[in-house]
Parts: structure tokens; sequence; C-alpha cells
């Protein structure tokens, strides 16, 4: 079915990786950043707190890709504030006063990164988050108010706990969460279609070194994963670890 999709953070790295699985929709792009032309799809630039920004992106769209944010687990509070809190929190106002249908969003595995550094393995969806970072804390806050926007105005909420999402893992830590591109794509497609109305995933490829549980996603989201990091185990460089989130101090 072909249905009409605004992908934030279009400019980034996960929005190239996932692009080519979206070309079936009609696709709006937002990032504050000039996103690369993507065949007939319409370019917005701008911030995701500049609510008339907002409220002309959602206009007409039947689903939000949302990946703009800050993705680094070292930022700092105030540098993650604008993007990954207060923006949010914006976008997910601007769909629900529009009639978006659904709000598909990219948490990250850092929201329950406490678990990995424990060793309690596979970390299942369902546990309460338990980040390992501020970063981590303002995916777990975004999981907290998807899950009231869900509730209260009836606006569908998919959040994915991404893992690294690379081309390929790069770092012996990657290979416990990697996600790679074709599993993104089809987690993503699995996402848009469910008819689950809420939830939250982790969102990793089918890694035989992996720490998170994937049962959530395939009953819910349809998700076949058909990568292994296992594949380039010997081509990764070797940090040091298995955890990919953050290690204690
Ligand atoms: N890359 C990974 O391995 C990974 C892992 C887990 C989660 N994630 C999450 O996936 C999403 C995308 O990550 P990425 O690696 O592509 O990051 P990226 O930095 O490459 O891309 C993010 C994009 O968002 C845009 N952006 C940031 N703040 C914005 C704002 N306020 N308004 C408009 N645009 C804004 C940036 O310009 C950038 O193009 C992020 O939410 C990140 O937290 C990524």
């Amino acid at each position: 079915m072909t249905r009409r999709i605004l992908l934030t953070g279009a400019a980034g790295r996960v929005a190239h990786q996932l692009l080519p699985g979206l070309d079936e929709h009609e696709l709006r792009l937002l990032d504050r950043s000039e996103p690369p032309p993507h065949g007939d799809a319409q370019l917005l630039v701008g911030e995701l707190t500049d609510r008339d920004l907002l409220a002309r992106a959602v206009e007409g769209i039947d689903t939000v890709v949302h990946l703009a944010g800050d993705p680094s687990p070292s930022a700092t509070w105030d540098e993650l504030r604008g993007p990954n809190v207060d923006g949010f929190a914006a976008l997910l106002g601007a769909a629900a006063e529009h009639g978006v249908r659904r709000v598909v969003y990219a948490s990250s595995v850092h929201a329950m990164g406490r678990y990995e550094s424990d060793g309690a393995l596979p970390v299942q969806a369902h546990w309460a988050p338990a980040p390992c970072c501020p970063y981590g804390a303002t995916k777990a806050f975004d999981e907290a108010v998807a899950g009231v926007f869900a509730d209260r105005r009836g606006l569908s909420t998919i959040g994915l706990r991404l893992g690294a999402t690379t081309p390929v893992p790069e770092q012996r830590s990657q290979l416990s969460s990697w996600l790679g591109p074709e599993d993104l794509r089809r987690l993503v497609r699995g996402a848009v279609e469910t008819e689950v109305p809420f939830g939250v995933y982790p969102a990793t490829s089918a890694n035989t070194r992996g720490h998170w549980d994937l049962g959530p996603a395939r009953a819910d989201l349809g998700y076949e994963p058909t990568l292994d990091s296992a594949a380039h185990a010997g081509e990764v460089e070797d940090d040091g670890t298995d955890v990919t989130t953050c290690r204690r101090p």
C-alpha cells in the first residue's frame, strides 16, 4: 500500500540506509540540513521545534518515520534537550493535531544500556527502561511520551530501539547490536504496516552474539531478519568489549 510518509532526519546516516526501503511511498523529507534529493520527494529544511514548519510537515501525512535527533551517547543534557526531548514532543503534538495515523520513531539500545552492562541477557523489550547515559535517558523519555500520546490522543506510536545501524559492523562492541541496512528496511516497513497500535521493540539483526530479544518484533511487526554480524566478525576492530552501550567509568 502506498502511504504518504514524512521522514525526519532525512540528511542523516540511518536515513541514507533506510530510504531505498521506502521507495513505494510518497515521501516528504525533513532535516535541519538540506536532505539530498530523492526521486520526487518533497524537501523541507528546518528545526523540529519550529511549530509552523511542523504543521506544514505533517499536513496530509499518514505515517511519520522520525529519525531526527542527536545520536551521540556522549552528548550533554543541553545538547540533547532540543532535538531529542522538545523536538520529539513537538512532533508528536503536531502529528496528533493533524490526524497523522502513526509515528514510527528511533529509540536506541542505550535506553536499556544498564541491563547490557549487568549481563542481564538477552534484554527483554518489556523490562523497565534502564538508560546508561543522558542520551539513553532522552530515548527512554521519548518512549514514555510516545506512550502518553498513544493512550490519550489515539496516535499510534511504534518505537524501535536501534542498535549499531551501519552498513557493516566496524568494531567488536557492535557485533551484539548490529542492525544491517536490509534488516533496517524490513523492520521499518513492518513498523509502518503493523496492526499493533503501540509498542517499543529492540531493533537489531539476527546476530549470533545478540544481546537483545527479537521475539516481540518478530511477533508484532512480522520482522524476519536475515543478517548476522557474525559474518563480519573477522573484519572488525577489537575495541575490547562485547557491550554496545556505555561502559561504567
Ligand atoms: N546510527 C546509529 O547507529 C543509531 C543507533 C541507535 C539509535 N539511533 C537514532 O537514529 C536516529 C538517526 O541517527 P543517525 O545516526 O542517522 O544520526 P545523524 O546525526 O546522522 O542524523 C540525524 C539527523 O537529524 C537531523 N537533526 C538533528 N536535530 C534536528 C532538529 N532539531 N531538527 C531537524 N533536524 C535535526 C540532523 O541534521 C541529522 O541529519 C537518531 O534519533 C539516533 O538517536 C542511531
